[in-house]
């Protein structure tokens, strides 16, 4: 497995393997990676002959400096996970798995501030476009220069930030590039917590009580069977708003593609309830979602 540091150095890597006729899977991280970047990352390698694993933690996609700083940086326990799933796959495959990790510093990404805006409404201005007003613009940024250096055939994103697969869906069509686009479902330990980064970031206490948040969500499949969606909504709001140590920023049951509020469950046959909540003492922003249909 080959760490690069620098756009040229990828590009001359991905380079050599296109100009063998390979295709190229993308996988766009911000390290602290976990079983949920790890199924990414085994499909990307199933699904293509090289697999590119970009780890940067972009700032221009936070708004809180705070959450910026205390996001973990983990580039050696990274790289650990990535060669036992390469390891993993080319053992079931029987042929060597190829990774590429690209892990730049800011400077190396953004020599000078990136002016440029990308506006998709409304998929990148309801939910975390309204709590976190500029993020899915730093998404952009990012991920569109990632799409440039690598020009990969796939690119691969989990479905836990669902509303960043739509905008980036839009930015795909917008901008013209070729490529496909990969959602891959969620990934859950045990209990049904959702994966994330954020999760090392809560107390043994916390972690117990976040599991309410997929608790409920799942439990709201059979409540939705019996009651209306404006009813369904709010008793997931309440449910998790009465645990103490979970408050509710939002709870938003949408279209599946347009991302807007729909007040029926005959408005749409792609329903998806979109949450964030707030964790803990510090506190943890943490987010998940549930397909209705
Ligand atoms: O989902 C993430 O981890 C980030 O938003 C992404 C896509 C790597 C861009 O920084």
């Amino acid at each position: 497995m080959n760490v690069v540091h620098t756009v040229s150095d990828l590009k001359a890597q991905l380079a050599a393997f296109r100009s063998n006729g390979c295709s190229i899977g993308l996988v766009p991280t911000m390290g602290a990676l976990h079983a949920g970047h790890a199924s990414l990352v085994r499909r990307s390698l199933i699904e293509n002959d090289a697999t590119a694993v970009s780890i940067f933690v972009n700032p221009t996609q936070f708004n809180d400096q705070n959450d910026l700083d205390k996001y973990p940086r983990t580039l050696e326990s990274d790289c650990q996970l990535l060669t036992a799933v390469a390891d993993e796959v080319a053992s079931e495959k029987g042929k060597e798995s190829i990774i590429v990790v690209f892990a730049p510093s800011v400077e190396e990404i953004y020599p000078e501030p990136d002016t440029r805006q990308f506006s998709y409404p409304p998929t990148d201005t309801v939910m975390e476009g309204a709590f976190r007003p500029g993020h899915f613009n730093g998404v952009c940024q990012i991920v569109s220069k990632l799409f440039s250096f690598a020009e990969p055939t796939r690119a691969y994103f989990g479905e836990k930030d669902f509303q960043q697969i739509a905008v980036i869906r839009r930015m795909v069509d917008d901008k013209g590039f070729d490529l496909l686009l990969c959602p891959c479902p969620i990934v859950r330990e045990a209990d049904g917590l959702a994966l994330s980064s954020r999760n090392t970031l809560l107390s043994t206490d916390e972690r117990q009580t976040a599991v309410n948040i997929s608790h409920t969500l799942f439990e709201s499949l059979e409540y939705a069977k019996n009651h209306t969606l404006e009813e369904t909504r709010q008793w997931v709001v309440s449910k998790i708003d009465k645990v103490e140590g979970l408050e509710v920023q939002y709870y938003n049951i949408v279209d599946g593609k347009s991302l807007q509020d729909i007040s029926s469950w005959d408005d749409s046959d792609d329903i998806v309830g979109c949450i964030t909540v707030f964790c803990g003492h510090l506190p943890v922003r943490l987010i998940d979602n549930i397909r209705y249909k």
